[in-house]
Order: C-alpha cells, then sequence, then structure tokens
C-alpha cells in the first residue's frame, strides 16, 4: 500500500506535518519533488523542527526515508539540515538516502537564480536557492547528477571552482547514494509514503504558469520523481488549509484586500503564523478558494483530503469561501488557463456561520462544533472528494482521524 501526499494549494499547506503523522504506520518516505525552496515545519511538544530537503519522515526512529529522482539537491544545505537535526537530537546516520540520479544545485545557480529573476520585468518572486536554474539544466541535459560525482570523466569536465566544492562532500554523500528505483524493487517496502513539495498550484504543468516552481508538484510527478511506476500508488491525499496562503508572485483571485476585508489578512497571517520557513517572507492571505481547489482533486485524481488550520478560525463569528469567479461578468467554476483572466477573476463569496469556539483540543470528528462540521460538508460536497484527515493544531495529536488511512481508496 503507498500513498503520496502533495499540497493542493500554492505550498505551506501543512504536508510535513501530515506526512510526520502517517509516517508511523510507513515502511518507507520518498520525498519526489522540489528542493531546498520547500520549508515542512513539524512541531513535537514544544520543540520544532524546520525541513527544506529531507523528508518529514525522518523524525520516527528507525524510520528510512529518500530523497527521490525528482528532486534537485544543494550538497550544502543538505548537510547543514542535517547537522541541525543531530543538534535536535535525530539520529540519521543509515537512515538517510539520495537518489543518485538526482540532480545537483551548485552555489553558481543560486546567484544565477536570483540574477534571472531580478531581470524579469514581472518577476516570479523565487525563494533564491536555485531550483529553476537546475531543472533546466537538466531538462538542457547539461545537468550534473549525484551518481555522476563519482565518475571522473563527467568530473574532469567541471569548472574548477565547483569541482572543488563537490570534492568536499563526496565522502559524506558515497554512503548516502542509492538507485531508489532498485531499493524499491529490491525492498519491496508494504508501506510506502510519497512525499511532494510546493503544492498543486506551483506545478510546472498544472499550476499558475509561469508563477510555478520549477517541479513536478503534482501527485502525477510521484511516480516518477521516486523512481516507481504510476500504478504503484494506491492512494492520493491532498492537504489543504481552512484558508488559502501564497508566497511570491503570481495571481491570487481569493486574496484579502483591505477596502473588503478589513484586517482580515493580518488577522489570519498572525495567528496561522504565515511567514515563510525558508525566506520568512510575509505569505499573502486569502478566503479558501473552492474552485482552484476543485481543480486540484480533479486533476491530480485526489482519493482524500486532508483539510488543515481549521482552528485558525476559532475566533471568527462568520467566515467565507470562493464558490465561483467572476470574469469580465461571467460566473464560472473552472479554474482558468489564462493569466490574464485568473488575473482578472474576482471571487464570488459564500458566508458560513464561524463556531466561535476553540477545537484545538477536539480528537473526534463528531465533537466537532456543528458550523464546522457544516463548514467541511459544503467542502466535500463543492469539490466531489471526502475529508478523511482534520488537523487542529500543530502538534501531532491534534489531528482527527476520519479514515483509516491505510487501505484501498
Ligand atoms: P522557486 O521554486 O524558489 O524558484 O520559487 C518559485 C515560486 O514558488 C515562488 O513564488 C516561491 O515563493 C514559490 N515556492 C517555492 N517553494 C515553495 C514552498 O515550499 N512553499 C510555498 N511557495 C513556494
Amino acid at each position: 500500500m503507498n500513498i503520496t501526499v502533495i499540497g493542493a494549494q500554492w505550498g505551506d499547506e501543512g504536508k510535513g506535518k501530515i506526512v510526520d503523522y502517517l509516517a508511523k504506520d510507513a515502511d518507507l518516505i520518498v520525498r519526489f519533488s522540489g528542493g531546498a525552496n520547500a520549508g515542512h515545519t513539524i512541531v513535537h511538544g514544544n520543540v520544532t523542527y524546520k525541513l527544506h530537503l529531507i523528508p518529514s519522515g525522518i523524525l520516527y526512529p528507525g524510520k528510512k526515508v529518500i530523497l527521490g529522482t525528482g528532486m534537485v539537491i544543494d550538497p550544502e544545505a543538505l548537510f547543514t539540515e542535517l547537522k541541525t537535526l543531530e543538534e535536535q537530537g535525530v539520529p540519521w546516520e543509515g537512515r538517510v538516502f539520495v537518489s543518485g540520479r538526482a540532480h545537483i544545485v551548485l552555489p553558481s545557480y543560486k546567484k544565477k537564480d536570483i540574477e534571472i529573476d531580478k531581470k524579469r520585468k514581472r518577476p516570479i518572486g523565487t525563494t533564491g536557492r536555485g531550483i529553476g536554474v537546475t531543472y533546466s539544466k537538466k531538462s538542457m541535459r547539461d545537468g550534473l547528477r549525484l551518481v555522476d560525482l563519482f565518475n571522473p570523466d563527467k568530473m574532469s569536465l567541471m569548472e574548477e571552482a565547483d569541482r572543488k566544492f563537490l570534492e568536499g562532500f563526496l565522502v559524506r554523500l558515497k554512503p548516502m547514494l542509492v538507485d531508489v528505483t532498485a531499493y524499491i524493487q529490491h525492498n519491496r517496502p508494504s508501506r510506502m509514503l510519497l512525499e511532494g513539495a510546493q503544492g498543486v498550484l506551483l506545478d510546472l504543468d498544472l499550476g499558475t504558469y509561469p508563477y510555478v516552481s520549477s517541479g513536478y508538484s503534482a501527485a502525477a510527478g510521484a511516480a516518477l520523481g521516486a523512481g516507481i511506476g504510476p500504478r504503484t500508488i494506491d492512494g492520493i491525499l491532498g492537504v489543504f488549509k481552512a484558508y488559502s496562503t501564497r508566497v511570491g508572485n503570481g495571481p491570487f483571485p481569493t486574496e484579502f484586500i483591505q477596502e473588503r476585508d478589513g484586517k482580515l489578512e493580518h488577522l489570519i497571517r498572525e495567528i496561522g503564523h504565515e511567514y515563510g520557513v525558508t525566506t520568512g517572507r510575509p505569505r499573502r492571505c486569502g478566503y479558501l478558494d473552492l474552485v482552484a481547489l476543485k481543480y486540484a482533486c480533479f486533476s491530480n485524481g485526489i482519493d482524500g483530503l486532508v483539510l488543515t488550520h481549521l482552528d485558525v478560525y476559532d475566533t471568527m463569528t462568520s467566515l467565507n469561501a470562493c464558490v465561483a469567479y467572476s470574469i469580465d461578468g461571467e460566473e464560472t467554476t473552472d479554474f482558468p488557463m489564462g493569466l490574464p483572466e485568473l488575473e482578472r477573476a474576482q471571487p464570488v463569496l459564500k458566508e458560513f456561520v464561524g463556531w466561535h469556539e476553540p477545537i484545538t483540543q477536539v480528537a473526534h470528528f463528531d465533537n466537532l462544533p456543528q458550523a464546522a462540521k457544516d463548514y467541511i460538508a459544503f467542502i466535500e460536497d463543492y469539490t466531489g472528494t471526502k475529508i478523511t484527515i482534520v488537523s487542529v493544531g500543530s502538534d501531532r495529536n491534534q489531528t482527527i482521524l476520519r479514515r483509516e488511512p491505510w487501505t484501498k481508496y
């Protein structure tokens, strides 16, 4: 039984917490996309772990994790992250593996990434982690894979400075290198978790292009990015927040605007701690966008939704969600493919009664306030997809399970 976990919005939906939660019962966790642009926060009691490259399953003792083929890996960032984990008391040696087919982010790529974005008339707002440059090199067939580090021919063609930089990591990287496809073929893990990064709307093909990242964060990227066949995957979970956020530039139809929404953006940002884990940038905040969520559900074949940050609405007496877009006076519930249409789209909002009470200690779905259950039921009905997990706080135990995740969907 293998499950893919993806972000169903613009990233930062709480995938880290959900992968950590599900990892308890997984034999192997493989991250399939992105690089150190991602930021996954996991809270255990009063300890907060911030992961960028390492799969979120690492916090369970003994679990093996793989940085998959679809990832782009900055060796410096990797070992910095491993050192921080070690300092936080998480042993990792013998548990963290890296696909030899994954591509390497060189220091010059990070600089280039920032330079290119600065020169754009309409910058994307990259995290500056060299992601776009590395994926472009890969597509151009000029990239450098981890396995190439042990190929003297390839290394001899490299610039002196890059070769020296990489040589500093060879001894530490060698025991971590794995042919992930062969590993899975030989070890036949009975429960594998495929962890995505970013979200559907930042996917290179399905997202709000060109305001996207350069990897495949959609569910379809999981098979390639882990090096397995698509039919090996039995279930796809899409994680989304009770509202929406976006970091960086690009269209965001439900973004809060002061004239209409007053201080809501500020309020949600502070209650939800909506600041980027990687860059510290304040996240743009907005209403839950059901048009976009329905698009994410269909285009990814999401079997079950995971609703996070529901507790952020605890103090509100009412809340809204977007149920259609109005574009030049015409209403639609289809997510537009054109940038100008997305930029002109006005959200058609539906108001919901708030529950106006704390839900952070609720452990069973039946004990949620009726107003919260109504909000959930509406989302399920609109998207045609069941909400299988509800998260009401950042800790592992603030998770309401509505369906056994490791069973066929
Ligand atoms: P890049 O992948 O760093 O080039 O960034 C491209 C766009 O994706 C920018 O708008 C970033 O803010 C956004 N982005 C990249 N990674 C994440 C993430 O993990 N969460 C949210 N936004 C992200």
